[in-house]
C-alpha cells in the first residue's frame, strides 16, 4: 500500500481530545490491519505540555485497548504500537520546538531510510485553527521532507475552518501562501462514512435511479442529524460555534453535494470536486422564514456557557437549488443535539403517484432512506397489496441492513479511512479550498443574522424532537410522514 522509505506521521495537539478519541486509535487500526509497516513508519506526538514519552502512551492506552475485555494479543498489538509513537514538547509559535521535531523525524529517517528511501512527513492539526497559521509557517519553516525522491509534506487540518466567508478565506489565504492545495488536507470526518462514500455508487451505478433523481419526482429530501446527548462538558467550545458551524455548514452540506450534484466525468479526485463546488454554487440565499432555531432547555447551565447565549443547539434550514435537475425541491437541512434519539439519515421523499386508484397516500409515500448511523442500512418504503384476501394498500419495506447483509465486515471508522487516503495522497474524499468558500457563501448571513440576535433559538426540552416549530416546517416544505421504520 505504501511507497517505500519512511514515513513520519506527527499528531500535533498529542495529548487533546481528537488526538486520543479519534487520530491515534485510527492510527492504531490502521497498524493493525499492517498499513503502517513498523519498519516505516514512526508516530510523533508534538504538544505544549512537558511529559515523556511513556506518560503520553499512558494517556493513549485507554483509549487503544478495546472496552470488553482485552486478549493478550490484542494488549499486545496495543504495546507495540504505543512504542512506535515518540514525544516532542514545544510551543505552537516558535522555532526551537519544531527545530528539535524535525530532529527527531531526521533521525528516525536516517536510521530506517534505505540509500533510496523517500522522507513523507504528514502534520496532523488536531489543534483550535487559531493556532494553524502559526503551526503551519513553523512546519514550513523547520520541518519540510528532507529528500526530493518521491518525498513530500502533507498537513491535515481540522475544521472549524474559521467562523465566517471573511474568516475562513483569511485562514486559506495564510496557509495556502505556505503549502500548495495538494498537500492541504480538509478533513470532514463525514466523508469517511461508509454510506456516504456509498452516495456516488448508488446514484451513478443503478440504473433505476437515473431516471428519477430529479425534480419530477422527487418532492423533498431531507438530511438529518440528532444527537440524543447535548454538548457535554463542550459547551464552551461549542457556544463559539454553535449546530450551524459544527455540523450543518460542514458535514450535511457535503452530503447534500453528494446527493445533489451531477455525475463527475471520472472518480478522479478533481472531477468529483467540480460537481460539488457546482451544487454549492447553485444554492439560493437561505429565507429567514425557512429557518427554525432551537436551544435545549438546560444548554446555559454549563459554566462555560454565557447566560444570555444565543447560540442555537438546533436548526432546521431549507435550502433550495437553482438548477435544472433540482428547481422547486426543497432540501431540509435538519440537526440538533440533545434530542430524543442519535441518528444521521438521509431521506428522500418521492411524489405521490398520480391518478392513484388505491387511495395509497394515506400509507405514505415512496421514500428512499441511507441511514448513516446507527446500524448502517439503505431501505426503501414502497407500496404493496396487505397479503389477506382484501385488495388492499399497505406501506412496506426493501431493506438492505448492512449488519444482516455484510456480516462478519468490520465498517471501518472515518478517520482511518480519511488517514490513510492522506498517505496514499488521496484527496477525494477532501474539502477543496473553493468548496469550502462556497459552503461559507451559503450560510454566513444566516450566521451573522444570529451573532447579532436578530434571529433567536426556540427553547426546547431536552430530549424532545426539537421545537415544534421545525416540524411545521418540514410540513411546509411538503414533507409527509410515512409509516413503519
Ligand atoms: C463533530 C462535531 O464534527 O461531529 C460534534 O463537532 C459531533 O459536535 C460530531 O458530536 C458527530 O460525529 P459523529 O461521527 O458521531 O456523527
Amino acid at each position: 500500500v505504501l511507497e517505500t522509505g519512511t514515513l513520519s506521521i506527527v499528531v500535533l495537539g498529542a495529548s487533546g481530545d481528537l488526538a486520543k478519541k479519534k487520530t491515534f486509535p485510527a492510527l492504531f487500526h490502521l497498524y493493525k490491519q499492517e498499513l503502517l509497516p513498523p519498519n516505516e513508519v514512526h508516530i510523533f506526538g508534538y504538544a505544549r505540555s512537558k511529559i515523556s514519552d511513556d506518560e503520553l502512551r499512558n494517556k493513549l492506552r485507554s483509549y487503544l485497548v478495546p472496552e470488553k475485555g482485552a486478549s493478550p494479543k490484542q494488549l499486545d498489538d496495543v504495546e507495540k504500537f504505543l512504542q512506535l509513537i515518540k514525544y516532542v514538547s514545544g510551543p505552537y509559535d516558535s522555532e526551537d520546538g519544531f527545530r528539535l521535531l524535525d530532529k527527531e523525524i531526521s533521525e528516525h529517517e536516517y536510521l530506517k531510510n534505505s540509500k533510496e528511501g523517500s522522507s513523507r512527513r504528514l502534520f496532523y492539526l488536531a489543534l483550535p485553527p487559531s493556532v494553524y497559521p502559526s503551526v503551519c509557517k513553523m512546519i514550513k519553516t523547520c520541518c519540510m521532507n528532507k529528500s526530493d525522491l518521491s518525498g513530500w509534506t502533507r498537513v491535515v487540518v481540522e475544521k472549524p475552518f474559521g467562523r465566517d466567508l471573511e474568516s475562513a478565506e483569511e485562514l486559506s489565504n495564510q496557509i495556502g501562501e505556505l503549502f500548495e492545495e495538494p498537500q492541504i488536507y480538509r478533513i470532514d470526518h463525514y466523508l469517511g462514512k461508509e454510506l456516504v462514500q456509498n452516495m456516488l455508487v448508488l446514484r451513478f451505478a443503478n440504473r433505476f435511479f437515473l431516471p428519477l433523481w430529479n425534480r419530477d419526482n422527487i418532492d423533498n429530501v431531507q438530511i438529518v442529524f440528532r444527537e440524543d446527548f447535548g454538548t457535554d462538558g463542550r459547551g464552551g467550545y461549542f457556544d463559539q460555534y454553535g449546530i450551524i458551524r459544527d455540523i450543518i455548514q460542514n458535514h450535511l452540506l457535503q452530503v447534500l453535494c453528494l446527493v445533489a450534484m451531477e455525475k463527475p466525468v471520472s472518480l478522479k479526485p478533481e472531477h468529483i470536486r467540480d460537481e460539488k463546488v457546482k451544487v454549492l454554487e447553485s444554492v439560493v440565499p437561505i429565507r429567514d422564514d425557512e429557518v427554525v432555531l432551537g436551544q435545549y432547555e438546560g444548554y446555559r447551565d454549563d459554566p462555560t456557557v454565557p447566560d444570555d447565549s444565543n447560540t442555537p443547539t438546533f436548526a432546521t434550514a431549507i435550502l433550495r437549488i437553482h438548477n435544472e435537475r433540482w428547481e422547486g425541491v426543497p432540501f431540509i437541512m435538519k440537526a440538533g443535539k440533545a434530542l430524543n434519539s442519535r441518528k444521521a439519515e438521509i431521506r428522500v421523499q418521492f411524489k405521490d403517484v398520480p391518478g392513484d386508484i388505491f387511495r395509497s397516500k394515506k400509507q405514505g409515500r415512496n421514500e428512499f432512506v441511507i441511514r448513516l448511523q446507527p446500524s448502517e442500512a439503505i431501505y426503501m418504503k414502497f407500496t404493496v397489496k396487505q397479503p389477506g384476501l382484501e385488495m388492499s394498500a399497505v406501506q412496506s419495506e426493501l431493506d438492505l441492513s448492512y449488519g444482516q447483509r455484510y456480516q462478519g465486515i468490520t465498517i471501518p471508522e472515518a478517520y482511518e479511512r480519511l488517514i490513510l487516503d492522506t498517505i496514499r495522497g488521496d484527496q477525494q474524499h477532501f474539502v477543496r479550498r473553493d468548496e469550502l468558500k462556497a459552503s461559507w457563501e451559503i450560510f454566513t448571513p444566516l450566521l451573522h443574522k444570529i451573532d447579532r440576535g436578530e434571529l433567536k433559538p426556540i427553547p426546547y426540552k431536552p430530549g424532545s424532537r426539537g421545537p415544534a416549530e421545525a416540524d411545521e416546517l418540514l410540513e411546509k416544505a411538503g414533507y409527509v410522514q410515512t409509516h413503519g421504520y
